[in-house]
């Protein structure tokens, strides 16, 4: 990447990684380094450590490490340049430019320019607030009951109606501020007319909401008729800046009151009436299904997600895909009923923000849902119906993992069902053990397949190769904590080749110290987050973590490692040999007729 040379040492100059982390993380001094609760996953007793001296951080209990940038990276939930850009900000540093030109290779067109069209447009919208041609717009989010404060705090606006009003507002304005067609067509604001070639808004006579990311950028714009007529709502695309599939509605408010618990709505609307009932924990998707990333993105900040979506028949096929996706990233959730309204704005209208705040409250966890999905999809009535009915429950009892829960809702079904509760009792006790069986086999496959290293998804090759692999380890652990054993390491007729590792992600990892190196004049750990994933970063940073605590770390050991990791290789060179010889003896066998 065209980072001019030093500026990531710079960067990480200036953004000490004990200063970084200690924003989201409270830490102790321990020696020459730091201690506190891991913030990636759940501990009682900190494991995660801080290493001022590496400028690097590592978690003993979860594998999670890296640099200041990659820090960034996990707790922003930032891409590779997103991070170095957080970064660039916090220092006040200048971004490179340059860096920015097509990196999401979709457009030519600078993400930085798409930032700035969109808040210009952005602001744009909102000062039409107050110009005559804007009071429609102003009627209108009035009359939804949201009071100027409100209006202001999400920067709400007004797309004015152009085309009726035979004026450019928005095109002379953009235009005046110096952006150029391209810019204006890849930041989803203009189109081009098929017609004459001409440049018009995308968005007119439209109130119109603008998508902030975690970093404070306008990405995107969300607009609204003011009447019935189609479409509803006019969403920005993707653009060099914006995936629609990883970003929620106003999570730059609500990641900072969400860490019990986070409300997701189906819309604008529904997330700013629930803000503007004193409750800023709540999102929304742009107008999608729930995407596996937006799931992904919530688990980072709460713990449990309150389903609030419409309860017709779509909203439910809705809140069961994000169900399963919550459940899938370990984010618990709820189902939220609102009777007598289709949405919680529409609830918190008529019954009030206290009304509103008691449903959350008691909202149905989804063991309650899915229970009563379960329920209203048969026919109690007919006996075939209600008998599968109660063996379907059985088997979602049997998920329960507390006697107490178990018991709570087998009195409740069985009361529901009109069977006995001990029948029902007896059924459920029934599948468990069956459950568990099926569970210990399962466990014990997965024991089997650990102990033999097969769940090493990062360096699959780490079983098959165990000697060679650590001593590989060794090698990569002292490299990366002293790059200048490097030119020694591989130089010369004896030096180590890239190809005499064993394992496809060592391999990987001595392969980009060595391209590194050649590129930049020396390795550093900041242009890991280039091509390796958070993930590989840990593990990356973990083998130099563990030279760290050695005290003798130098050429001697590297050679030793060399040597161990030679005779590893000879040996399996030899085994392949064998090998052919054995099928060699089968050929003649065979060829004799034996
Ligand atoms: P109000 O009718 O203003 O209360 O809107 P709402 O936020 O309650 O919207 P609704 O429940 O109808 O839709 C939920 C979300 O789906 C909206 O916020 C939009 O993001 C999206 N949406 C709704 N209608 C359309 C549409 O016609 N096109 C697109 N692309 N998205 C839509
Ligand atoms: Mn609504």
């Amino acid at each position: 990447m065209a980072l001019p040379e030093g500026f990531l040492e710079d960067l990480k100059f200036r953004n000490p990684v004990e200063d970084v982390i200690s924003s989201y993380v409270s830490l102790k001094r321990a020696g020459s380094n730091l201690v506190g609760l891991c913030p990636f996953h759940n501990e009682k007793s900190p494991s995660f450590t801080v290493f001022p001296a590496t400028r690097g951080f590592y978690c003993f209990g979860c594998g999670a490490g890296g640099d200041a940038i990659t820090f960034i990276m996990k707790a922003e939930n930032l891409d590779y340049i997103g991070a170095v850009e957080h970064l660039c900000k916090r220092a006040g540093m200048e971004m490179p430019e340059d860096d920015h030109a097509g990196r999401r290779g979709d457009s030519d067109v600078k993400k930085a320019r798409v930032y700035a069209a969109n808040r210009d447009a952005a602001r744009f919208y909102h000062d039409m607030l107050s110009k005559p041609e804007g009071q429609a717009g102003l009627a209108y989010l009035r009359s939804r009951g949201l009071t100027d404060a409100v209006i202001r705090r999400f920067g709400l606006g007004f797309a004015p109606d152009e085309f009726t009003l035979r004026k450019n507002l928005f095109l002379d304005h953009m235009l005046g501020l110096g952006y150029t067609e391209k810019e204006l067509l890849a930041s989803f604001l203009c189109a081009k007319s098929q017609k004459n070639g001409r440049l018009y808004p995308i968005f007119r006579n439209r109130v119109m909401f603008p998508v902030i990311d975690l970093t404070g950028e306008v990405v995107a714009f969300g607009g609204r008729v003011m009447d019935d007529s189609k479409p509803k709502y006019l969403n920005s695309s993707d653009t060099p800046g914006f995936k629609k599939s990883r970003t929620l509605f106003a999570l730059n408010y609500a990641r900072h009151a969400c860490e019990e618990r986070l409300i997701l709505c189906e819309g604008y609307m529904d997330v700013i009436a629930v803000h503007a009932a004193g409750m800023p924990g709540a999102v929304a998707t742009l107008g999608t299904a729930i995407t596996a990333e937006q799931a992904r993105i919530m688990a980072r900040y709460t713990k449990e997600v309150v389903i609030a979506y419409d309860m017709d028949d779509a909203g439910r096929r809705a809140a069961e895909k994000a169900i399963a996706l919550l459940d899938g990233v370990g984010v618990r959730t709820k189902i939220l009923k609102l009777n007598g309204a289709k949405d919680p704005d529409e609830f918190i209208r008529k019954f009030g923000a206290d009304a509103f705040r008691l449903r959350l409250d008691d909202s149905e966890n989804q063991f309650d849902y899915r229970c009563s999905v379960v329920i209203a999809s048969h026919d109690l009535e007919d006996f075939n119906d209600r008998m599968a009915c109660i063996s379907e429950l059985t088997a979602l009892l049997s998920t329960l993992h507390t006697d107490v829960e178990r018991d709570v809702y087998i009195g409740r079904l069985a009361d529901k069902l009109g069977v006995s509760r001990d029948s029902l009792k007896n059924d459920v006790t029934r599948a468990r053990k069956r459950q568990e069986k099926t569970q210990k086999t399962e466990q014990t496959r997965r024991q089997i397949q650990k102990t033999a290293g097969y769940g090493d998804r990062i360096n699959p090759d780490r079983a098959k190769f165990r000697r060679a692999a650590s001593a590989e380890e060794s090698i990569l652990g002292i490299l990366l904590l002293y790059p200048e054993l490097l030119s020694e390491t591989a130089g010369g007729a004896e030096g180590l080749r890239e190809e005499e590792f064993l394992t496809a992600f060592n391999r990987r990892v001595y392969a980009f110290l060595l391209s590194c190196t050649a590129e930049h004049g020396r390795f550093e750990s900041g242009y890991l987050g280039e091509v390796f994933s958070d993930e590989e970063i840990g593990r990356i940073t973990g083998m130099q973590v563990a030279h760290t605590q050695l005290t003798r770390n130098d050429m001697s050991v590297i050679r030793d490692n060399i040597t161990v990791l030679r005779e590893e290789g000879a040996k399996e060179k030899q085994k392949s040999t064998d090998l052919s010889a054995d099928d060699l003896q089968n050929l003649i066998r065979s060829r004799r007729g034996e």
